[in-house]
């Protein structure tokens, strides 16, 4: 009994190991092993009539047969599937062809300028935060030291919304115009020491040009602790400039005013396309600096109203353009080419 089986297996490999091709190969597998009336699954229903004694080695001969035929298909398929591949490859791959393009996507200029701004402020232990774009008239002015009539609040003109969740006209929504509300929010939510960088959308009323849209990114950074300084401040920012542009952009910074901070200053980097050599630049206005940020030690009166002690606190805030950044190191002349969607910009830089 068990003999007819190794020789049915050896008549299977036989005939494996003939057949001409995958066609051949499949149609000789049906023949031994189909589990209807292969000639392999045949000799397994007998086992049923056999006496209990002999179906041990009869059971042990079946495994040996089908393991036998299972290794000829798999060996024999192997060979006659990498034949194939040869024959198809040399009659129809032309190899001098050069490969299909493959297009690879990449970041926006905006999304990759937010993520090295959150990458270098996080080297100094600045953890990158998130807030609303559309907030309301104490967090965008009125805690940030700019009440209701305050001058300031001109150069700062957005989109008012009617505020859908109730009808109180005093505290209508805003589309944030800086993302200084930030700062509020989160001494509300934490104790000092604070140390947080907030990059996001901002909206003003603006006449567009090549370095203004209405709608655009900032990202601020805030640090409170027992004994900060303007010198802090200085050096957080002069290394951002050096990680960022690998020290290729002069930077100058200089007083300004900002109601929030006190003193405050302004931080501008030199102009990337005229170097401040030419009068009629577009891009900086031909006075050969571009202004990149806003800052200053936090104001007093900031601190008290989120129960800071003034006394006991202070710190540094500093907000700026992400566009102007990118535009700085790719060399962007101007920013609305950021947002026209135009392929052949921005898969230049
Ligand atoms: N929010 C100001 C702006 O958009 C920039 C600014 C100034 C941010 C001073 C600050 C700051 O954090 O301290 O013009």
């Amino acid at each position: 009994m068990s003999t007819d089986l190794a020789r049915l297996a050896d008549q299977a490999a036989a005939e494996i190991a003939a057949s001409a091709d995958e066609a051949a190969l499949e149609s000789t597998r049906v023949r031994y092993l189909s589990r209807r009336d292969g000639l392999l699954t045949a000799a397994t229903k007998r086992i049923a009539g056999l006496p209990a004694a002999e179906r041990p080695a009869y059971g042990q001969a079946l495994n040996d047969a089908k393991r036998t035929i299972e290794a000829a298909l798999e060996a024999r398929g192997a060979v006659l599937r990498s034949a194939h591949l040869r024959r198809s490859l040399g009659e129809q791959a032309d190899l001098t062809l050069p490969p299909r393009r493959v297009r690879v996507g990449r970041l926006h200029p905006v999304s990759r300028t937010i993520r090295d701004v959150s990458r270098i402020f996080g080297t100094m232990g600045f953890e990158t935060v998130e807030g609303p774009e559309i907030d309301d008239d104490y967090y965008n002015f009125e805690a940030l030291n700019i009440p209701p009539g305050h001058p300031a609040r001109e150069k700062w003109d957005t989109l008012w919304i009617a505020n859908p969740l109730g009808d109180d006209p005093a505290r209508p929504l805003l589309g944030r115009t800086h993302t200084s509300p930030m700062q509020v929010r989160v001494m509300e939510r934490r104790r000092p020491p604070v140390r947080v960088v907030v990059p996001g959308r901002c909206y003003r009323y603006e006449a567009t040009d090549a370095i203004r849209e209405s709608i655009f990114f900032q990202y601020e950074g805030l640090a409170i602790d027992e004994r900060l300084s303007m010198s802090d401040l200085k050096g957080v920012l002069y290394s951002f400039a050096r990680q960022y542009f690998g020290g290729e952009r002069a930077v100058r910074f200089r007083p300004d005013y900002f109601p929030f901070t006190e003193p405050s200053a302004e931080i501008a980097f030199s102009c990337f396309v005229c170097e401040g050599r030419d009068p009629g630049c577009h891009t900086c206005g031909g006075d050969g600096w571009i202004e990149a940020a806003g800052c200053g030690m936090v104001h007093p009166n900031v601190l008290r109203r989120v129960g800071y002690d003034p006394d006991r606190y202070q710190g540094f805030a500093f907000g700026g353009g992400i566009e102007r950044l990118a535009m700085l190191r790719t060399g962007t002349p101007d920013i609305r080419l950021l947002y026209q969607n135009d392929l052949r910009y921005l898969e230049s830089v």
